[in-house]
């Protein structure tokens, strides 16, 4: 078994970095435009609807276009998913491990690549598109090594004379993975890979918004050695194609990263069983956050405004791990409220092809004027200090915006927005930080900035999230390290990266035999 250890980020500092960087950019650049087809039991399918891909920071250039699948392809897509099942079940857990180890192998050396491709359908900024290839790395090596540890060898039971018991893993059969466009490679590698490595095999609808690398992935995986009949690539409209993958009852489970509107009504579909139905559904939901940095009356300022920027405004605060909010104790309000001002207007918003941008685009015109709508009702719920500007001439540009004052039923305190706008609360003690951090339909991060251990200790118990940090930021979760997954409305707390992720694609049995 190989030691797991997380992929490093590259050091962009060094000049060599950021050279060999750019050439990936312009490699990438020359391939866009390209058809990407279905890929359905290792068949490659043009279709008569063709979805671009664009660049959000340039949305007049196509990265890419995507075949888009309907119900009767997704019916042939399940349908050879559940073929594929009958062999793919038998291949030992080895064997399916060995291949995620290679991919992660091939995507390490194509890294600056995968990153360049982020880049420009995702519109991430250099450290962001390489942090998330460093992530699906970590999600290919860590779920291998996973498989291992769970699936060869025996688990113990407890021991009774004249009998011998065995518990053994199996899979559950066909998977529908729905992927999401923020993390188009990590999450939706570690999506996929999660599941087929348990013996599954999978129909993947990436985003529409992101669907380029996620074809690339799938070509990666059948390069390392996968048989192409296991993960068929069926991009589609969520409107035309969702429902049937959901409720199809061949389909065994449902892996969904998310908006929590979706999540909810894809669970509520797929619980509902259709006659022919042999089993109840699995529902894996990773879903939406309201995350909130506290910070405490005795902290550093400076670190604490640090760590509110950087989470609320990563990738324009287009994760669901982002700081919404930000709950300062009044004691240190002001202090705070200015540094995290003067920090935020040093972002640089714009191109994240260039190295020195810090904060790129939304990803499509829903995104903008979803955010701009928040902007506007957020200045009548507190004081705009600064950002709030917009431009989608180009790409989808939205500065970063913080507004201050606001209370916490506010709908800027409450509703997830997605976007780059932090609403800043004032709390008179720490207990009332925890009271308004707790106060929201989610719980997946949060963060507290305290010197004082007893209110370390008070957050540890009572701020209700599946994510808590002290004294750093609430985004940038490591595989292996911090098993991520949110309380509430956030998800089922699946603890994506973390030792229990696995068993929720495995069904135990026990066989008993006396002796
Ligand atoms: N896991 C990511 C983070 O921690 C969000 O999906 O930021």
């Amino acid at each position: 078994m190989v030691t797991f250890s997380n992929e490093p980020f590259t050091n962009f500092a060094l000049e060599h970095n950021r050279r060999a960087f750019m050439a990936a950019l312009i490699e990438v650049k020359a391939l866009w435009g390209k058809q990407y087809p279905l890929v359905i039991n290792g068949q490659r399918m043009i279709t008569s609807t063709m979805l671009p891909s664009v660049n959000p920071a340039q949305h007049g250039k196509m990265i890419g276009l995507a075949a888009q699948a309907d119900s009767s392809l997704v019916e042939q897509a399940v349908e050879s998913a559940a073929d594929a099942y009958q062999s793919w079940k038998q291949v030992k857990p080895s064997v399916r491990a060995a291949i995620l180890y290679k991919t992660a192998a091939l995507m390490r050396r194509r890294k600056h690549l995968f990153s360049a491709w982020l880049v420009h359908e995702a519109g991430k900024t250099w450290q962001e598109a390489d942090g998330e290839t460093a992530e699906a790395i970590d999600f290919l090596n860590y779920y291998a090594g996973e498989a291992l540890r769970l699936l060869e060898g025996r688990t113990p039971l407890v021991t009774v004379t004249g009998e011998d018991n065995q518990w053994t893993y199996l899979p559950l059969g066909v998977g529908a993975v729905i992927s999401p466009w923020n993390f188009p490679l990590a999450i939706m590698a570690g999506m996929t890979a999660a599941a087929i490595v348990c013996g599954n095999t999978v129909v993947l609808k990436p985003a529409s918004a992101a669907p380029v690398v996620a074809a690339i992935f799938v070509d990666l995986l059948v390069e390392a050695g996968l048989p192409d009949n296991i993960v068929q690539y069926v991009p589609g409209a969520g409107s035309a194609i969702g429902d049937l993958l959901v409720t199809h009852p061949a389909v065994r489970f449902i892996n969904f990263t998310g908006s929590m509107e979706v999540g909810l009504q894809l669970n509520e579909k797929a619980n509902r069983r259709s006659p022919e139905q042999r089993w109840i559904k699995r529902v894996v939901a990773e879903l939406g956050g309201k995350d909130a940095i506290i910070v405490d009356r005795n902290t550093s300022i400076r670190d604490a405004a640090e760590a509110i920027v950087q989470s609320a405004f990563g990738y324009g605060g287009q994760k669901c791990s982002a700081c919404s909010r930000a709950i300062l104790h009044e004691a240190v309000y002001d202090p705070v409220v200015e540094e995290i001002v003067r920090l935020t207007r040093q972002l640089n918003l714009g191109d994240p092809e260039l190295f020195e941008t810090n904060i790129g685009p939304l990803i499509d015109r829903s995104a903008f004027d979803k955010t701009a709508a928040y902007v506007e009702i957020g200045q009548g719920e507190g004081e705009l200090l600064c950002g709030g500007g917009r431009d989608r001439s180009i790409g989808y540009y939205v500065e970063p915006t913080v507004i201050a004052g606001v209370e916490g039923r506010s709908r800027i305190a409450q509703e997830e927005i997605f976007g780059p706008l932090l609403a800043v609360m004032k709390a008179v003690d720490f207990q009332h930080a925890l009271a308004l951090a707790n106060d929201t339909p989610y719980g997946l991060t949060g963060a507290v900035f305290s010197e004082d251990r007893m209110n370390l200790e008070a957050a540890r118990e009572r701020f209700h999230v599946g994510n808590l940090y002290f004294n750093r930021k609430c985004t940038g979760a490591l595989v292996g390290v911090h098993p991520f997954g949110g309380f509430h409305l956030s998800g089922t707390d699946s603890k994506a990266g973390g030792p229990d992720y696995l068993l929720q694609f495995l069904q135990p049995k026990v066989v008993s035999e006396r002796l």
